[in-house]
């Protein structure tokens, strides 16, 4: 490193790939005792994408991945460091994102997955960030890949109504960049993040099994108005923090990318902040929550129809099941 420039995880491309089969909430209506108005109302949920038998995690994760290189205009051979967020691996193990890894071919470098729930993106992010400035790898892919159609009570209609199934991919490259700078002379790449977790609340979001206490999958299990309350209420500080980290204020951001999950906690956490709606990247009404895939299939819908740009100022935040929360300003 020399004189004032310090390495810095930059973006070089965005992908995302869905299932084939989308399902809307008039569909679930003729399944489940549940009404597209109700859906709608409480969530802004319209239609969510659900994987076929022969559509996993790692196969969408592969997808997404595979456009995210090419938009970074790389090839799978550039990468060395592989994370994939999810909490609906393909197996209990290897990865997913071995799978992945194995997928595209790559053999060199590591590969691990990350569980955070729903604010598992974010942590892959922060954690892929920190191996790139250690100087140990030089390109990441960044993976939320989920397939929660799995894990849900197709009977409870409190939580099948609210996900879906999907995968986000982001390249990051580790580059010199100025170490200061205000305004436009902001270096590019991920500026600050910060993470939280707070195991107590562990009842209020959960999945009823597991490898070492049912020996099966399980299904998710929510106290809905409890999640609602956390997330609006406690999610602000990391932002908070973040905004802090790197000297810039809600009003400085371009784009506002939040965790998926629930119109109503989206629009709340932007309005703490002063956020205008017009700055804000919504798209739970097409994919549902879609756990850690949420941010980066937003992300990519943001990026391919032109709103995020090279040099915007993005803050991404998500909180997940945990419970996880976490937020990041990235120079784009
Ligand atoms: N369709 C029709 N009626 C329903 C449905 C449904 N799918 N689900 C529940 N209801 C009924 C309930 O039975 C209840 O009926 P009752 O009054 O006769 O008892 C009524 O609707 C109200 O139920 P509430 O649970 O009080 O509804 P609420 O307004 O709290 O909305 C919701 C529920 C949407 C789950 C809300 O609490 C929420 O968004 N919570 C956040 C949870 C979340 O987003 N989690 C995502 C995972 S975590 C994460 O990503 C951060």
């Amino acid at each position: 490193m020399s004189g004032d420039l310090r390495l810095r995880a930059v973006v070089k491309g965005v992908g995302s790939a869905l299932p084939k089969r989308c399902v809307t909430n008039k569909e679930l209506e003729s399944t489940v005792d549940t009404s597209d108005e109700w859906i709608v109302q409480r969530t802004g949920i319209k239609q969510r994408y659900i994987a076929a038998d022969d559509e996993t995690t790692s196969t969408l994760g592969i997808a997404a991945a595979r456009v995210a290189l090419e938009r970074a205009g790389l090839t799978p051979d550039d990468i060395d460091l592989v994370v994939c967020a999810t909490s609906t691996p393909d197996y209990t193990f290897p990865s997913t994102a071995t799978m992945i890894q194995a997928g595209l071919g790559i053999t060199r470098g590591v590969a691990f997955d990350l569980q955070a729930v729903c604010a598992g993106f974010v942590f892959a992010v922060s954690t892929a960030e920190k191996f790139l400035l250690s100087g140990s790898h030089k390109r990441a892919l960044v993976i939320g890949a989920e397939t929660f159609s799995r894990i849900l009570d197709w009977e409870d209609r409190t939580t099948c109504v609210l996900f879906g199934d999907g995968a986000g991919a982001i390249v990051l490259e580790a580059q010199e960049q100025p170490d200061q700078g205000q305004g436009d002379n902001l270096p590019r790449g991920i500026l600050a993040s910060c993470l939280r977790s707070d195991g107590k609340h562990r009842a209020k979001l959960y999945v009823d099994g597991g490898p070492s206490t049912t020996k099966t999958v399980g299904f998710l299990r929510m106290e809905g108005k409890e999640v609602f309350k956390f997330a609006v209420g406690q999610v602000t500080d990391v932002m908070a923090e973040t905004f802090a980290a790197c000297g810039i204020t809600a009003q400085d951001l371009d784009w506002f990318v939040p965790h998926q999950a629930n119109r109503r906690i989206i629009d709340a956490s932007a309005q703490k902040f002063g956020i205008p709606p017009e700055k804000v990247v919504t798209t739970v009404q097409d994919h549902g929550n879609t756990s850690a895939a949420s941010i980066p299939l937003a992300l990519a819908v943001a990026c391919d129809d032109g709103r995020i740009k090279p040099g915007d100022l993005v803050m991404i935040e998500a909180i997940g099941g945990g419970f996880t929360w976490g937020a990041a300003i990235i120079r784009w």
